[in-house]
Parts: C-alpha cells; structure tokens; sequence
C-alpha cells in the first residue's frame, strides 16, 4: 500500500454552525491499547446526511458507536475527548444513556428485529418508556411505518411475525423501530450491505425522505450509495478523518490524494 502523508488533511467547517446537530472534539478510541480513533473532529448538519467512507478497518464503525456510546459495551474499550450534542458531552459521566440513546437512535449492518410482531418490534420501546395509550400507540406504528415506507406492505399484517418480513422489509421495520423514539439523529452502520439490489435503493430512498426529519450518518463501503444520498462526506484512513466535504467535492475533486485513490478504487 501507498505511503500516504497522513498530516494532509481536509476537513470543511460547516458554513452554518448555528445549524450543527452533533460534533467531535479530538475524539479517541482505544480498544485496549490499539487506538482505532485517533483524534477526529467533525461537525454534522442538521437534516442531512453524511456517509463515513474508507478502507475496511479504518475505524468507521467505531467511530459511529462512539457518537451514542455503543462502545461503552465493548470490553477494555477507552473513549477520550468530546461529544457535543445540543451543548451536552455526550462522552460525560452525568449523561443518562438509555435517555441519550432515544435521541440519538442506531441501525445496524444486518437487520435485527426482535422474534415478536411488526407492532410489538415499534412499540416495545415505546411501552418500556411507559406509553400506554393503545390509540397513541396505534398512531406512533402508523407514522413510523409510513417515514420508513413500509406501512402500505405491512398494514394488514401488523401482528404477523417481523422474521417473516424480506431483509430489505425488516430493514425498513429496524428504522422504523429506531425512528419511532422520535430520535434527533439516526446513526446507520452500513444499513444495506446485506440487502439486493431492489432492497437496497428502497432503503435508500427511504433515508432521503427521512432527512427533512432527521440527522442522518451513515457508514457506507459503498461509494455509489455515498454519492447518491448523502450531503457531506467524510473519509477515514487509520483512525484519521483525512478529508470532509460536500459529497460531490469528494467525488468529484477531493483535495487529499489518499482520499482520491480511494474514490477512484485504487485501495480499499
Ligand atoms: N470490538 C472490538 N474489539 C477490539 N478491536 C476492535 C473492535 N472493533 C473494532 N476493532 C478494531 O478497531 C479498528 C477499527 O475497526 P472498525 O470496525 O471501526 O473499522 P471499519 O472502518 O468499520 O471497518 P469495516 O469497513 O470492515 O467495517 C480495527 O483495527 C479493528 O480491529
Ligand atoms: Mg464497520
């Protein structure tokens, strides 16, 4: 592999910073002593959505655990600097993270929905929090379906098994379960990668719909799918977030030659 200078970078400060939903200070993230994240600061806008992309290994999944403290599961697992979400460091001791976690939800790589019903998979958590308005519940599973364009193949079977659903259907059930806690952010860990071809654009146009919404990042290996949805991206190499830019700068014409091989396929 190339030999890259790794102190070029290039990383845009967003022009609205009134507009920043969540950001990184000089984050860190040690999985015992080997450091997956070695200082990133990056600042995400609201209602958009930013893909994370680079090389397998590159800390990209890390990186998006770290920003509702997933890693926190994670055995030996150190994370230092900030987290700022509406003023509050999410990394802090003080936060309550079960609360943090409703407003900044996850979706992961292979859909995971719970062995109950279309219903019970939405209002589970919601029932957890103590909702028990049968109608508001009613009317929640009802929403979140629709965002996640899946209410009009699922209507008639909200209390069949969710295992009985297709990936790409249980997919779109995994967002709605996550969107259904009215989250500010909605963090995606490669949301498509274990779905077909027919799957995956409807989930991708899904998200797009979920952007007037929501704050979207999401991890991506897949460079097209970055391209086509997101606003913003940011390219990981060894635990650096090298390059930040609108989408189509990236693509088009990055600023950082380790960024360009990578969209142009030369690694990775
Ligand atoms: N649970 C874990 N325990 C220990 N080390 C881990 C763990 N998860 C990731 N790592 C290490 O952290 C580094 C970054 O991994 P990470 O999974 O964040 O990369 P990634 O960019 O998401 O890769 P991929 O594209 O393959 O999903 C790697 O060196 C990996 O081995
Ligand atoms: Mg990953």
């Amino acid at each position: 592999m190339k030999e890259y200078n790794l102190a070029d970078r290039h990383i845009i400060e967003l022009k609205k910073p009134e507009e920043i939903i969540i950001e990184t200070k000089d984050l860190h993230v040690f999985y015992g002593k080997n450091e997956a994240i070695k200082g990133v600061d990056l600042p995400f806008e609201k209602n958009k959505i930013t893909a994370l992309i680079g090389p397998s290994g590159c800390g990209k999944s890390t990186y998006l655990r770290s920003l509702n403290r997933m890693n926190d599961e994670i055995p030996n697992t150190t994370v230092t600097g900030e987290i700022i979400y509406k003023n509050v460091d999410v990394n802090s001791k003080e936060v309550d993270v079960y609360e943090m976690r409703k407003r900044i939800g996850m979706v992961f790589q292979r859909p995971n929905p719970f062995s109950k019903s279309i219903y019970e998979n939405i209002t589970f958590a919601l029932k957890r929090h103590g909702e028990k308005d049968k109608k508001k519940l009613d009317e929640i599973v009802e929403t979140s379906l629709k965002q996640a364009a899946l209410w009009d193949q699922v209507k008639d079977s909200l209390h069949q098994s969710a295992h009985a659903l297709s990936g790409g259907q249980q997919q779109r059930l995994c967002i709605a379960r996550a969107i259904a806690m009215k989250p500010d952010i909605l963090l995606l860990d490669e949301p498509a990668s274990a779905l077909d071809p027919i799957s995956t654009s409807t989930v991708e146009e899904t998200l797009i719909n979920l952007k007037k919404d929501y704050s979207i990042i999401i991890v991506t290996h897949n460079m097209q799918q970055a391209a086509r949805i997101s606003d913003y991206t940011a390219f990981f190499y060894l635990g650096y977030a090298i390059e930040y830019d609108d989408t189509r700068k990236i693509f088009t014409r990055p600023k950082i030659k380790a960024t360009e091989d990578y969209v142009s396929g030369h690694f990775g």
